[in-house]
């Protein structure tokens, strides 16, 4: 296993690492039970201290225009049920860590997450069953006291052997210490700096192997010199997109498509002259819970 702090550790090139194939799933959850019930995050309340409203026929229209976008590039979308008296179990990417079987050397595992918020807690054993039907072994944390928060803080580099892993906020360092030494894993220790951007997830996003879309001042700056020097390519999202619209919080399902919120104007520009065709959707109704795109759905397999 190799953990990354500091520029100064990598002592290898991203093609020196070994291939994995790309993930090729994408798992969703029924919105019906969507909503803003409590704030765990900045991003759930209004100026004056309340909760957001939620207009529930327009999530879950929004919802649908995801799924339809997802599967009009080709890929399968299972769609695990809601689960009542859990309006955020739809941010499905948060529940657990897959890890292919390219990955595990053997059966694919699902890592079940430890939520920082007692609130969140029981949707995990509900995505983790549901992992399990589609063939994943489900597995612990051996210190079962450390917080993760699966691929809202966990990302897999598309189609190489490294985890980037945010630190801090919802997930603990331990726990990707652990990870990374179970499977024999290049872990990139990312500590995340500020509280708007409170999951990996919505101040990076690996669009491809060798790019990615980011806010820089979301990191430390040894965790910024970590992204330089492994991403040759990196667009970046200018400060009201990335805070106030989660752009960095997009999905490529494969590499040359972003799926990004709407009115991000300036980041699907520079994406557009990098190269990605940009598709915009509007998550508007989950920006008032803290989420968009990316952590709407898992991304995984195979398996
Ligand atoms: N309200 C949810 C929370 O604060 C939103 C989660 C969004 N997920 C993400 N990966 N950014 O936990």
């Amino acid at each position: 296993m190799r953990i990354l702090r500091t520029a100064a550790d990598i002592n290898f090139k991203l093609e020196d690492l070994p291939r994995v194939p790309h993930a090729d799933q994408v798992l969703m959850v029924d919105p019906a039970d969507f909503d803003v019930l409590y704030a765990i995050n900045p991003h759930m309340l209004d100026e004056d201290g309340n909760l957001l409203a939620v207009d529930r026929t327009e999530a879950r229209r929004q919802w649908w225009c995801l799924r339809e976008a997802v599967e009009s590039l080709g890929i399968h979308v299972d769609v695990a049920p809601p689960l009542e008296g859990f309006p955020d179990v739809v941010f499905c990417a948060n529940q657990a860590l897959p890890l292919s079987s390219a990955i595990t050397g053997g059966q694919a595992v699902a890592i079940a997450s430890h939520m920082a918020n007692e609130q969140r807690a029981g949707e995990v054993p509900h995505i983790i069953s549901y992992l399990r039907e589609l063939g994943y072994q489900p597995s612990a944390l051996k210190h079962r006291n450390l917080r993760l928060e699966g691929t809202g803080d966990g990302l897999f580099h598309p189609g190489r052997r490294l985890l980037w892993a945010g630190v801090g906020q919802r997930s603990e360092e331990g726990a990707w210490l652990e990870i990374a030494q179970r499977f024999n894993l290049t872990v990139a220790l990312l500590p995340l700096a500020d509280p708007d951007f409170y999951h990996l997830d919505t101040a990076l996003a690996i669009l491809s192997e060798d790019a990615c879309l980011w806010f820089p001042q979301a990191f430390t700056p040894e965790a910024r010199e970590l992204i330089e020097a492994l991403i040759p390519m990196r667009i970046e999202a200018p400060e009201d997109e990335a805070r106030h619209l989660f752009a960095c919080n997009a999905f490529s399902p494969d590499g040359e498509t972003v799926l990004l919120q709407r009115g991000s104007e300036v980041t699907n520009e520079r994406l557009t002259s990098a190269g990605f065709r940009v598709l915009e959707l509007d998550t508007s109704e989950f920006l008032k819970s803290g989420g968009s795109v990316f952590c709407m759905k898992l991304h995984h397999g195979p398996y």
